[in-house]
């Protein structure tokens, strides 16, 4: 199939990239590279062998959807593109809803006028906001959102799901991703975040290489069985490949929505055990008061994507600290943008 994959520079997008060219599939890229680097997509085109289709630009663009739309028959759309930081999201609202949600507005109704109409969609655990019951499984309720960003996501499944009401000849997959680290195993591709990383690994991986002093935990005082925050790290590469069983798995319209996590829960200090693992080493960290907005624990019921996609994630927490590391010694400033 040809598949147009919006963001597809990006950490995840990237990954995806290579399992998709790896399966037989053909990928068309726009991406804006505001997070991102062309590198990365030149890199994708080392590791498979095989080339893509780029366009530098702006999912809110509409003259230059319809010309990839005009100058492609694109089966299906992977929507990786969106602003994705918490924090800044906080800041900057505005932006992130005219991003996130315009950015998506503009995509269906060129996928619409150019009779494409299956679109798989980045969502993220974060619309559970806080956890009714552990495991989430996908009947969970959604909304109670605290930041922009998640509520963004939330948004942005409301409007999908109402795109599918009004017309059912589409077909629209909702993957709500767990927490996405590690690297591929070639150590060619992997996340390459600005500045000091917000996010667990790629801060402990700072860490490792001597770029940043030590690890602040962020509570050791939750009901957790360390005290420290507990969530479901799940390997890129097994979430890539999450993508490649949802386009060719699902073939019927409908609104489909699952779970992309392993199931298993690590605190922040198995991460850090795990790491000091791949590098060999003892980590300093040291225990910070808890980051406000934060949840105790959040992992997921992946039992769905194996019921109905036959697939499920393969690595655990030491393959993805162990390509993280790989990663990060084999690119230490990244893509060096
Ligand atoms: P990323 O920032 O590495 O990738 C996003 C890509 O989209 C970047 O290459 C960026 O340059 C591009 N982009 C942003 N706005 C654009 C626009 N308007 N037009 C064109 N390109 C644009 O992030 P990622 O971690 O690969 O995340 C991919 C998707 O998955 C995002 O939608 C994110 O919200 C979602 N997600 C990520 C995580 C995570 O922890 N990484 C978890 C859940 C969901
Ligand atoms: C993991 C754990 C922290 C940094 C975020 C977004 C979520 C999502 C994935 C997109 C927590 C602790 C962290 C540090 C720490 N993405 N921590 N020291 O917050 O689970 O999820 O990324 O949809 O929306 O919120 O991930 O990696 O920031 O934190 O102790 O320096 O590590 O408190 O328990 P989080 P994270």
């Amino acid at each position: 199939m040809k598949i147009l994959v919006t963001g597809g520079a990006g950490y995840i997008g990237s990954h995806t990239c290579v399992e998709l060219l790896n399966s037989g599939h053909e990928a068309v890229v726009v991406d804006n590279f505001y997070n991102s680097s062309k590198e990365s997509i030149s890199r994708v085109e080392t590791i498979t062998g095989k080339k893509i289709s780029l366009y530098d630009g702006d999912v809110r663009d509409r003259a230059l959807l319809e010309k990839i739309f005009t100058e492609h028959k694109i089966d299906c759309v992977i929507h990786f593109a969106g602003l994705k930081a918490v924090g800044e999201s906080c800041a900057k609202p505005i932006e992130y809803y005219d991003n996130n949600l315009g950015g998506t507005l503009t995509l269906v109704d060129v996928m619409r006028a150019h009779g494409c109409k299956k679109i798989i969609f980045s969502s993220s655990a974060t619309v559970y906001g806080t956890p009714e019951k552990l495991p989430l499984d996908e009947t969970c309720a959604t909304g109670g959102t605290t930041n922009p960003y998640g509520t963004s996501k939330y948004f942005q499944e409301i409007m999908l799901e109402d795109i599918y009401k009004a017309d059912n000849d589409w077909t629209v997959v909702l993957l709500r991703y767990f927490n996405p680290v590690g690297a591929h195993p070639s150590g060619l591709i992997g996340e390459d975040p600005k500045g000091i990383p917000n996010n667990l690994t790629p801060f402990i991986a700072k860490v490792a290489i001597g770029e940043l002093k030590e690890v602040g935990v962020f509570g050791n005082d939750y009901d957790t069985p360390d005290g420290t925050g507990v969530r479901d790290y799940i390997h890129v590469v097994d979430l890539a490949k999450g993508h490649v069983a949802a386009i060719e798995k699902i073939t019927e319209s409908g609104v489909y929505i699952y779970n992309l996590g392993t199931g298993v829960g690590c605190s922040v200090l198995d991460v850090i055990h795990a790491f000091e693992k791949a590098c060999g080493y003892k980590l300093p960290y040291v225990f910070k008061p808890r980051r406000a907005g934060d949840i105790a624990a959040c992992y997921a019921d992946a039992g769905k994507a194996l019921n109905e996609l036959g697939w499920k994630a393969e690595f655990g927490i030491d393959e993805m600290c162990a390509s993280l590391w790989n990663w990060q010694q084999k690119n230490p400033n990244g893509y060096g943008k």
